[in-house]
């Protein structure tokens, strides 16, 4: 169903977001349409037992909670989480109910969550493959979050309770990632991790952007993209490339960019500012005669990359084998990197991609992992509301 249908607007729209606290008229977001897709995960009753037993303890991670944090007497010390004990499927993902809230560290804030957002590498973790460099289980999956600060540590300087953040929990994607992750109703932060929500967009579109859009970044940086240089983007439809995309050219100043994706999805690519949308079900890229400053490969492609960049051009790997001269990084999550770019999305110039089929309620985190490990997602796969 999904494999035939035809992308049929790409006009942003304004969606409906009317659940949300923010008082702010908001931006369009890129919207994509395709023919059916609301119907094809139309709510149904979860199979999901409700909460018995698994009751997570938080201090297990925590160190000595500060005494001088303050307090909003509405923090319940118990909270809805989905939470796994064992690295598997998605039926490893419970919805409990009985999950203590996190202490806070001097350092860290307490979020209220309006919104979470899912990323590959959530149900990567999920499946064990970081094994040996994750916490220890049960653990509450999600890096991205959008919320409210409810309490602080007293370390904590630029935050203070009602105020309205964004981020990416997990300083460190792979090694040593929370054990109390952001698919929950609170979490704890650091506060060096988080910036001031952008008054413009809602918690929806807010959570949508923390881990794909400091990784987009942080992989031009380390490129040396700059103005006037051409890149290609292997999976600009996705949440990092369509990112990446944009920053290329709003921020960075690109040249030229070309981006690659399935037939149904070149318009929305063109959207996004791309000048050259290639399908790759017609086209190999690298036999195109036009090469490249530099790749981003949020794909797997390096091998393939490397035929495609100019002389002494770069590719920079998200994921699979590197070949020389491409490299890899795993992204590191910086507040800086999102409040650096909070202007261009108070502005308009970036745009939060949200993916049509969601955003999916807390209820439906399941039916969302499901998906987003499809690999055909546009954008980011939203968790909104929470709970
Ligand atoms: N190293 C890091 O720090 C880091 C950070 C973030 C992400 N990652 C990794 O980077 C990868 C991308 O992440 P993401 O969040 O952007 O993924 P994503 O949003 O799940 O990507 C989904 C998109 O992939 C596209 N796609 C599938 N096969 C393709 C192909 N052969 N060529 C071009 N596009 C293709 C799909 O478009 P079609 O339907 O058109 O195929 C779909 O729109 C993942 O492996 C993720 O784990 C690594």
């Amino acid at each position: 169903m999904y494999a035939t249908a035809t992308l049929t607007s790409l006009t942003p729209q304004f969606r409906d977001y009317s659940s949300s606290p923010s008082p702010h008229r908001l931006p369009p977001p890129f919207s994509v349409t395709f023919p059916g897709i609301h119907h094809i995960f139309s709510p149904h009753k979860l199979l999901l037992s409700p909460a018995r037993g698994l009751r997570v303890s938080a201090s297990s991670q925590a160190s000595p909670a500060s005494t001088e944090a303050s307090k909003l007497s509405t923090v319940p010390p118990e909270m809805k989480a989905w939470v796994y004990g064992e690295y598997g499927g998605v039926d490893v993902l419970k919805l409990e109910s009985n999950v203590s809230v996190p202490d806070v560290k001097d350092d860290q804030v307490l979020i209220k969550i309006a919104a979470a957002a899912l990323n590959p590498v959530d149900f990567k973790r999920r499946q064990g493959k970081f094994k040996n460099t994750d916490s220890p289980l049960p653990t509450v999956p999600g890096y991205d979050v959008s919320g409210v600060v409810v309490k602080v540590g007293s370390k904590v300087k630029e935050f203070k309770e009602g105020d309205e953040v964004y981020g990416d929990i997990h300083e460190k994607a792979l090694d040593g990632p929370k054990q109390f992750g952001s698919l929950a109703e609170y979490t704890a932060v650091e506060e060096k991790l988080l910036a001031p929500k952008p008054k413009n967009i809602d918690f929806a579109q807010a959570a949508a952007l923390p881990l794909a859009v400091e990784t987009a970044y942080e992989g031009l940086e380390k490129t040396g993209f700059s103005a006037g240089k051409s890149i290609l983007v292997l999976n600009g439809a996705g949440g990092v490339g369509s990112l990446v995309i944009q920053l290329a050219k709003e921020v960075f100043g690109a040249s030229r960019i070309a981006a690659t994706a399935s037939t149904g999805k070149l318009e929305f690519l063109k959207s996004l500012g791309v000048d050259l949308a290639i399908d790759y079900t017609k086209e190999n890229f690298e036999d195109l005669p036009e090469k490249f400053d530099v790749v981003y490969d949020a794909i797997g492609q390096c091998d393939r990359a490397v035929k495609a960049i100019k002389e002494g051009g770069s590719v920079v790997a998200l994921t699979g084998a590197v070949t020389p001269p491409g490299f890899r990084f795993v992204v590191t999550s910086n507040g800086e990197v999102l409040k650096k770019l909070n202007p261009y999305l108070e502005s308009g110039k970036v745009k939060p991609v949200i993916d049509p089929k969601g955003p999916f309620p807390f209820s439906q985190v399941v039916e969302a992992f499901s998906y987003i490990e499809t690999n055909r997602a546009v954008g980011k796969v939203v968790i909104h509301p929470i709970p």
